[in-house]
Order: C-alpha cells, then sequence, then structure tokens
C-alpha cells in the first residue's frame, strides 16, 4: 500500500490530463478566508490498508493541495488542541467518549462537524468515515469554508458499478481505451489503477464494482484468475469498495466438465458452492454476483424449463453463508420476435418473464432493472417491473457509458435523464411510488435495493475518454446515495472541483450540458422514437431503417404514412397496461401521452397534430435542425474559455466539440433525409434535400476518384460519396467555384473509416487551405465503422478561406489501407450559416 500511496501522490502533481478527475486538490483562491483549520489529522486506525487510515492520507494530501498547509497525522490516541478526527463511530467513542450527535448514523453514512476547533469525521462504518473525509475535502476544495454539521445516510444500500470488461482486455461498449483489469484472458498483474479507480469511487461513495463483461466468460473462474481476483479486491479494499463478478450461467458445463448447468440438478448446485467457496476464501468480503441469463444468446435455467428464480436461488444459497448479494438482470427477452404480428413487443418481456416470480427470489437476490423497457434510449418511460415487483429487492440499471447517446464524442449530461425515471411516480396501489423509492427499498419494505451503473471506464488518462464526460460518473454516485439532488447543482459542484472557479467556465459548461440532452435527442431521435442510431452494427450514428424488419423489436413500424409502436391496450401491444392503473389511463390515451413518448405508445400518421400544434413530421424536421444548430453553439461557447483552462483540457475538449457539431448534422440530414423519402411529406422550411451551400463530390470533376452509392442513402447528401479507383491510389475531384466571391468557412464532410489513414489536401487555385488525415479512430473512441455510413460520416472546416467566383476547388484524397479517401461534399458557408 505505502507504494500505492507514493504513486497517487505523484499523480495529482502531474499535467492536467484528466487522471485526477474531480479530485484534483487544486488551490482554492479564497484559502485564507480559511482561518480555522486543525493543526493536525488523526486517523484512528493505523492499519496502513485500513479506509481510515486511507482517510489520514488523503485528508493530508488534499489539504496540502488546497490550501498549501502540511498537517501532520498523529496515529491516535490522543487528540491534540485542535484537530481533524477521522473514525468510525465505534473507535470514536473507545478514544474519546460518548457520542450522541452520531446516533442516527446508518450504515456507509457519516457524521461531519467542522463547528469549533476541530473537526470530526465519524463513519457508522470505515467506509462511512472514508466518505466524510471526501466530503470535507470536497468543500474546501469548492471553497465552502463555513461552519457545518450534519449526518449524511445513503439512500440505498447497494450503490454499485458494473464494469463490462472482457477477459481479452477489450471492454464491450467502452469508449476509453482497453481494460486495466484483464489483458490476455488474466487479471492483470499491475493493480495500480484498480486502486486508483476504487478511490474515485469511494469519493463519489459507490460501495461495489462488478469487472467483468454481463456477457460473461467461464475462465473467469480458474485458480490463477481467483488469484487476481484477490489481487485486485486486495488493491479496493482500501478504498470501501467491494469487488464482484459476472458469471456465465453455463460454466458448470463449459469450464467445470459436467454434463448439464441445470440449477436443480444437485452436482452444478455443488460444483456452484465449490467455486464460489473458493472465492470467497481469496476474497472474504466479495460482494456477490451479476447474473445475465436468458437473453441475447446467454444461456440461462430455461434451457431446462427452469425458472428465473431457480437460477437466481441457485447462486443465492451459495453466496448467502458469505453475504454475499445475486444482482440477477431482468433484462430477459426473445430476440427473434416477429415484427408482422403488430401486438409482438419486446417492451412486454420484462414483466412477462418476473411477474409471476414475485416473491419467489432469494432474499438476498436483487433483480437488477434497466431504466426504461428496451435498452438505454435517448428518452423511454420507467420499466414498468419496477412497479411490478413488490416482493423482491430491485435496482435501477443505468448507462454512465452512453451507449445509444453519442459514446462520448457527443457531449450529453445525462443526470436530467436519470432524474426523470428516478422521480417518475408509478403510482403502485394507487399511492406515491417514485422508482427512486422502489429501487431504495422503502415503497416495498424491502431488505435490499439501490442502483448500478455501466461505467466502462479503461485505460485512456481522461477514465471515460471524454473530459466532459466525467460529470456524468460524478453525478451517478451522487444519485445512488442522493437521488433527490437537482442535476444542476451537482454539474456546478462537479465544475468547481474539474475546472476550478471562474464564473465564466461554470456558467459555460453549466449551459453547455445543461442543453446536451435536449440537443441530442432533437437531431437523433423525437417523440418517443428511440435514438435511431443503427441497431444492428456500432450503436454510434444514425440509421433509422435498422429498427424495423428484424427480431429485436426495436421496432418504429414507419411506413409510407404512418410511424410509432401502438402499445395501447386497445388495439395495441397491451404494454400500457403493464404500468399501475393510474399510469396505465396516461399511457393509453393519445391526448394524455406527454408529445415526448407520444411515438413510443402510439402508432399515428406523420400528419398527426401534436400538443405544439405541429405536425409529427414537421417536428422531426424542426426538431433535428434546432438540435443541429445548438450543437454548433457549443463550439464558440468551449472557445470563450481559452486561456481559463489549461492547454491539454480545452484542445482536447475542442477537438470532440468540433465533432459533435459536425457529427450532427450528419444525424440531422440522414434521419429527415430517410423521413422525407418515407413519408413524400416536404419541410414546410424547405431546407430538407435543399442544399444550396454544397458542391456534391460526386458533381465534381473526378481523376482517380469514381462515384459510391452510400448504404444507407441517406448518410450521403446527394445519396452519394466519391472513393479513389483503387486502394492504393491518389485521386484528384475538382470544380470551379459558382459562389459570389466572398469569405467563406469551408467545410468537407468525408468518411472516416477504421483500418485506414487516408490524407487529403484541399486547395484553392493551388493554393493549399488545409490538409488532414483521416485518423479519427486514434482520436475518438467510438464503436468505428468499416464502411461508408453514418458512423464513419464527418466534417473538417477551414474558416475564414477568400474565394473568388470562379476560382478552382480541388481536393487531392491519398487512400491508405482499407480507406479510399472518401469524400461526400463541400460547403461554401457564408458566415453565420450552418449547412
Ligand atoms: C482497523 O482497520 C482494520 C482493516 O480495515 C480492521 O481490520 C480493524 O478492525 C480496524 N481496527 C479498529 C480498531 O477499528
Ligand atoms: C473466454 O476466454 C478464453 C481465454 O481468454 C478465450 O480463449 C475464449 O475465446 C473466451 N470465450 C469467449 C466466448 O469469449
Ligand atoms: C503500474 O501501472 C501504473 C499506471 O496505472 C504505472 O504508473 C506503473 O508504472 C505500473 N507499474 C509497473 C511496475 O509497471
Ligand atoms: C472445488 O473447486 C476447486 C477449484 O476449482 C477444485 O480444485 C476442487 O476439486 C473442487 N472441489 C470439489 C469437491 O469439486
Ligand atoms: C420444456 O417444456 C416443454 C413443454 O412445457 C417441453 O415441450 C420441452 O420438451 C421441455 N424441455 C426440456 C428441455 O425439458
Ligand atoms: C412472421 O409472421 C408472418 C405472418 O404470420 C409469417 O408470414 C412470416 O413467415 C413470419 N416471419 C418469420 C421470420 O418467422
Ligand atoms: C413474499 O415472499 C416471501 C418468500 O420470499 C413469502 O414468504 C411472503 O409470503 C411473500 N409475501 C407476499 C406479500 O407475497
Ligand atoms: C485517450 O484517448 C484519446 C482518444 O481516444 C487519445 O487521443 C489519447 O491519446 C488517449 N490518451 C491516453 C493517455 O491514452
Ligand atoms: C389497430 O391495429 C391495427 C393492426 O392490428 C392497425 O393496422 C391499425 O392502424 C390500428 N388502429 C389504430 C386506430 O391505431
Ligand atoms: C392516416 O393516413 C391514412 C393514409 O393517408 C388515411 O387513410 C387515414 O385516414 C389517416 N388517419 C388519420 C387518423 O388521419
Ligand atoms: C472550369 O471551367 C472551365 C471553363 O468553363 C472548364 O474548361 C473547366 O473544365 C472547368 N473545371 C472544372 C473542374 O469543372
Ligand atoms: C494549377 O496547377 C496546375 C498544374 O498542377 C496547372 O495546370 C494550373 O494552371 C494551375 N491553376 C492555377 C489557377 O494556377
Amino acid at each position: 500500500m505505502r507504494n500505492l500511496i507514493i504513486l497517487l501522490v505523484v499523480g495529482l502533481a502531474a499535467a492536467e490530463d484528466g487522471a485526477s478527475a474531480w479530485l484534483r486538490y487544486a488551490p482554492v483562491p479564497q484559502a485564507s478566508n480559511y482561518r480555522s483549520l486543525p493543526l493536525s489529522i488523526v486517523a484512528l486506525n493505523t492499519t496502513t490498508s485500513s479506509p481510515v487510515h486511507i482517510a489520514g492520507k488523503e485528508l493530508q494530501e488534499g489539504i496540502k493541495g488546497i490550501l498549501g498547509k502540511e498537517l501532520s497525522i498523529a496515529d491516535g490516541t490522543k487528540r491534540g488542541s485542535s484537530s481533524i478526527v477521522v473514525g468510525t463511530i465505534d473507535a470514536y467513542k473507545k478514544t474519546f467518549g460518548d457520542f450522541e450527535e452520531a446516533d442516527d448514523l446508518e450504515e456507509d453514512g457519516f457524521f461531519l462537524s467542522t463547528v469549533g476547533q476541530n473537526v470530526r469525521i465519524i463513519g457508522q462504518n470505515q467506509r462511512g468515515a472514508l466518505y466524510g473525509a471526501f466530503e470535507y475535502l470536497s468543500r474546501l476544495a469548492q471553497g465552502k469554508f463555513s461552519p457545518v454539521t450534519y449526518v449524511s445516510n445513503p439512500h440505498a444500500p447497494i450503490r454499485w458499478v458494473n464494469e463490462w470488461n472482457n477477459m481479452d482486455g477489450s471492454i464491450e461498449r467502452g469508449y476509453a481505451g482497453p481494460s486495466f483489469f484483464f489483458k490476455n484472458g488474466f487479471v492483470v498483474e499491475n493493480v495500480t489503477r484498480a486502486a486508483e479507480y476504487a478511490r474515485l469511487l469511494a469519493s463519489i461513495r459507490v460501495n461495489g464494482i462488478v469487472i467483468n463483461n454481463v456477457n460473461a466468460n467461464a475462465t473467469l473462474l480458474s485458480a490463477r484468475n481467483i488469484e487476481g481476483l484477490g489481487r485486485l479486491a486486495d488493491a479496493m479494499r482500501p478504498y470501501g469498495v467491494q469487488l464482484g463478478i459476472s458469471l456465465n450461467f453455463a460454466s458448470p458445463q463449459t469450464f467445470g466438465g459436467l454434463n448439464t448447468f441445470d440449477p436443480l440438478d444437485p452436482s452444478v448446485d455443488a460444483w456452484w458452492t465449490n467455486i464460489t467457496n473458493q472465492i470467497y476464501k481469496r476474497v472474504p468480503d466479495m460482494a456477490g454476483y451479476l447474473v445475465k441469463a436468458n437473453s441475447e444468446g446467454q444461456p440461462g435455467p430455461l434451457t431446462y424449463n427452469r425458472t428465473l428464480a431457480d437460477g437466481a436461488n441457485m447462486f443465492a444459497r451459495a453466496t448467502k453463508p458469505h453475504g454475499g448479494v445475486v444482482m440477477f438482470r431482468a433484462f430477459v427477452y426473445d430476440n427473434h420476435i416477429n415484427e408482422s404480428n403488430w401486438k409482438n413487443d419486446r417492451a412486454n418481456a420484462a414483466v412477462e418473464f418476473f411477474k409471476n416470480l414475485d416473491g419467489r427470489f432469494d432474499d438476498n437476490v436483487v433483480v437488477q432493472i434497466k431504466f426504461g423497457p428496451i435498452d438505454f434510449q435517448v428518452r423511454e418511460p420507467p420499466s414498468p417491473l419496477f412497479s411490478t415487483l413488490h416482493n423482491t429487492s430491485t435496482a435501477i440499471e443505468l448507462q454512465v457509458t452512453p451507449e445509444y447517446l453519442g459514446q462520448n464524442c457527443h457531449l450529453v449530461y445525462l443526470s436530467p435523464q436519470w432524474k426523470e425515471i428516478l422521480e417518475f411516480d408509478l403510482r403502485a396501489d394507487d399511492k406515491p411510488s417514485k422508482v427512486k423509492d422502489i429501487i431504495s427499498g422503502e415503497r416495498f419494505k424491502r431488505p435490499l435495493g439501490g442502483s448500478a451503473g455501466v461505467v466502462n471506464v479503461g485505460t485512456n488518462a481522461t477514465w471515460l475518454g471524454s473530459h466532459l464526460a466525467m460529470s456524468n460518473l460524478y453525478s451517478y454516485g451522487r444519485l445512488a446515495w442522493d437521488p433527490s439532488l437537482e442535476s444542476e447543482q451537482m454539474l456546478q459542484d462537479w465544475i468547481r472541483l474539474t475546472f476550478g472557479f471562474d464564473r465564466k467556465v461554470i456558467d459555460t459548461i453549466t449551459e453547455m450540458s445543461m442543453k446536451s440532452r435536449a440537443a441530442y435527442e432533437n437531431y437523433s431521435g423525437n417523440l418517443g422514437i428511440q435514438t435511431l442510431t443503427d441497431i444492428l452494427y456500432t450503436h454510434f450514428g444514425p440509421n433509422p431503417a435498422s429498427q424495423d424488419g428484424n427480431g429485436w423489436g426495436q421496432w418504429t413500424r414507419a411506413d409510407g404514412f404512418s410511424i410509432g409502436m401502438d402499445r395501447t391496450v386497445k388495439n395495441g401491444t397491451g404494454n400500457a397496461g403493464q404500468y399501475p392503473p393510474a399510469v396505465a389511463r396516461v399511457f393509453e390515451n393519445i391526448e394524455t401521452t406527454p408529445d415526448n413518448l407520444l411515438l413510443w405508445f402510439h402508432h399515428v400518421n406523420y400528419t398527426h397534430l401534436l400538443k405544439s400544434g405541429k405536425t409529427v413530421i414537421q417536428h422531426f424536421y424542426d426538431a433535428h435542425y434546432e438540435g443541429a444548430a445548438t450543437a454548433q453553439t457549443f463550439v464558440p461557447m468551449w472557445e470563450s474559455l481559452k486561456g481559463k483552462i489549461d492547454n491539454q483540457r480545452y484542445s482536447e475538449v475542442l477537438f470532440r466539440q468540433v465533432f459533435q457539431a459536425g457529427h450532427s448534422i450528419v444525424w440531422r440530414d440522414a434521419i429527415s433525409r430517410f423521413y422525407n423519402n418515407l413519408s413524400g411529406i416536404p419541410d414546410q422550411a424547405k431546407r430538407v434535400n435543399n442544399y444550396p451551400y454544397r458542391v456534391e463530390a460526386e458533381k465534381m470533376k473526378l481523376d482517380g476518384y469514381k462515384t459510391y452509392a452510400v448504404n444507407p442513402f441517406h448518410t450521403a447528401s446527394g445519396s452519394m460519396a466519391i472513393v479513389t479507383t483503387s486502394n492504393s491510389s491518389v485521386g484528384t475531384a475538382s470544380a470551379n467555384i459558382t459562389y459570389p466571391s466572398g469569405t467563406y468557412d469551408i467545410a468537407v464532410n468525408y468518411y472516416d473509416l477504421i483500418g485506414g489513414r487516408s490524407k487529403y489536401d484541399i486547395s484553392i487555385n493551388n493554393r493549399t487551405i488545409g490538409t488532414w488525415t483521416g485518423d479519427l479512430e486514434d482520436k475518438l473512441g467510438h464503436a468505428p465503422s468499416i464502411y461508408l455510413d453514418g458512423h464513419s460520416a464527418t466534417r473538417i472546416t477551414f474558416k475564414g478561406v477568400k474565394v473568388n467566383k470562379g476560382d478552382m476547388l480541388r481536393i487531392v484524397g491519398t487512400a491508405n489501407g482499407i480507406e479510399p479517401a472518401p469524400i461526400d461534399y463541400v460547403s461554401f458557408l457564408p458566415p453565420g450559416i450552418i449547412d
């Protein structure tokens, strides 16, 4: 441990690469206002690996950074005249006598008092004491020096993160480089970064981490890997973070050599009991298991005609003696359903699979429910399963990693979306039943419950691939502890801790972040139709056609004149009826269904009038233009912070905002052209399919380039692009400029495929105005594409270029690897125009 602490300290002093996230402990300008800082730290536990000892060290380092004062750490039994005392309530009482103020402490809770000469940080347990130390440091780092005394208790006992790491070191839906838990089939030797991550998690009061993919690999259970799990757990334990693992249901057969994995077969049961005992021998405080069964091809109890409860309870029995819990995912559905049956609905699956199992799960089983009935779309209603299970503990699964929301290449602050769900009142039994009070266990008097956030941090210094995305991890932890917090308040705490106190910095990042989810929803999928990304490939760029015509059940049922899922009871899939009556009534009736969920619950004509007075189709067009326009404004907003943020983070964020601005136009055009083509209804504002500022590449004079029909067609302007005639050639595309002489921003839309780094040179009358390389795969971590499509489509802009009518535009593209220097179009944008 000692080595680790030294490493962490060195890390803090390093450049602003994002590694220290919100734990930068930067000096606060108002430090001189804090006159009553105690003279020493007393940590009431001397074991170096104890969370209380770690809390003492953290306080020392934090105060040194924030206030520039080096406090000594006294190890214990006697408090000086003025000290910061940190410890458990038991240790505190033993040392200093009775202490009633902390009587209200619940498990993991803490008491913090900065009143008087001493600071007292007292945890119900060691973890709580560490949380209190981080809380005190967070206050100091934000310049909050006024004296306070309060108790803080968690809203729910389970505050976990899930990391979908594969044993080969890749991460499913991870956008920040490879795993730091696994490499080449084994747990890594070097656990330093795991400890650093545990520290970050502890500071937001996350107490459990499931380190491997829910699509689990049984080789995790080998003796060598169990030893590795022990190593990881040892590294994270000092931060109060318990390790958990995902299991593959078929392990007894595929790994254990049995001829079955039937959960009611005694040999299978014995196998799991034995392996569980082996793991607990090495990791005595393991948090438990996470199980994805009978979902998307994964094995499970249904294979043997056993119930999901039979499956879950088998693990519950094995972990119970060790105090472990089993998180059993409700994400069970058939991915081969037939769209030609109007009543089929994937959204119904969770309730159908679980409703008859209520009360049949052992006490240490928690059913982990994705927030909505489908799969982390930009807008969904809450899953009706939250209100179906009264006699079963439940947890909400949220995605910090924005699989369907721009993969951290678009700014999307997610807390407002989570709050919508957590605060939603499901009216079970016609009583107040907010989702947040169901998952905490309070509403149905359950012993367990909480939340699981799928984070997918990687080895990238920024943790998530994007500096601004870290507000999502921060607010996830804060909401897991206290869901009543407001999105903007958490965001601003995070901004102060991450970027400092400058008013303009705080206001600007607040404005960008608070507008970001609405912007993303506007230029992706509106009115509850889902994100409209490519569900069959990377989940990143637009591809509305991919939703329908397959068995995955993320249907839109869009045809030439109508769109939406009829989920009513009276004529549709009946999904609205899965909600308690008061909520069901709202969703059943088109008049009371909010516009933003209209197409989730109803199938209507494109000409259907919304409450806003617009038609559905015109709303699509307008929202897409509005969303993309908002994304453009994030670039100058961020640029206005130049000099107020260190260069590295400033330029890394700027790069992503520029990318988002360009890709939002790809989204805008693809979706509006798709529905324009399908419905034949023109845009009243005459924007869709009318791009007067563009020179289409396929219309340029080509030499070494050829035209290429892009699929899906709506991800290319004019449906066509150009590619070099061979993978090793150089192509030239030229055109005479017909625009009036003047100064333009020249935007080039091209495709950046993985597996090649094409080079481009753009010139006007042989004067090069820019060169670039198609190397976004090195700079952005989103899921890659090997095709010309909505994922690879992107834009680069050259600002303020003087051109004269009649000048010659030329682009020379040099293919590389599989990437044939593809180009879609060139826009000549007069000042103030976006197109
Ligand atoms: C100190 O911490 C260690 C490690 O967490 C723990 O085992 C021990 O019980 C603690 N001692 C006291 C007095 O709290
Ligand atoms: C499981 O891990 C082993 C060892 O790394 C690997 O050989 C195997 O392909 C993996 N199985 C799957 C289904 O990923
Ligand atoms: C372990 O990993 C950390 C970064 O996570 C690195 O700084 C350190 O050098 C590594 N240690 C060894 C022995 O490789
Ligand atoms: C229990 O598991 C360990 C480790 O996998 C194995 O070596 C041992 O043979 C198993 N014992 C029984 C009784 O199956
Ligand atoms: C499961 O039950 C169905 C009928 O309920 C039966 O047709 C099928 O053979 C059973 N499968 C197994 C593996 O027992
Ligand atoms: C879907 O159902 C329709 C109508 O019952 C049927 O004609 C079609 O073959 C089915 N498709 C599949 C893939 O099973
Ligand atoms: C809840 O489930 C338990 C078994 O886990 C059962 O004993 C109890 O009767 C059930 N209560 C209700 C209200 O269903
Ligand atoms: C982090 O990822 C970005 C983009 O994927 C990349 O440009 C950068 O080099 C990476 N940094 C580190 C330290 O891995
Ligand atoms: C009722 O359902 C049928 C399909 O069974 C569908 O064609 C029709 O449009 C629906 N009617 C209304 C009013 O939504
Ligand atoms: C929807 O459009 C279809 C086809 O144009 C038309 O027959 C139908 O009457 C329209 N329904 C409503 C409710 O406007
Ligand atoms: C530009 O215009 C000139 C004169 O009309 C013509 O000869 C030439 O081919 C044009 N160049 C391109 C690239 O279209
Ligand atoms: C550009 O260069 C080419 C040869 O590379 C030449 O033929 C042409 O005249 C030049 N055009 C201008 C406008 O200078």
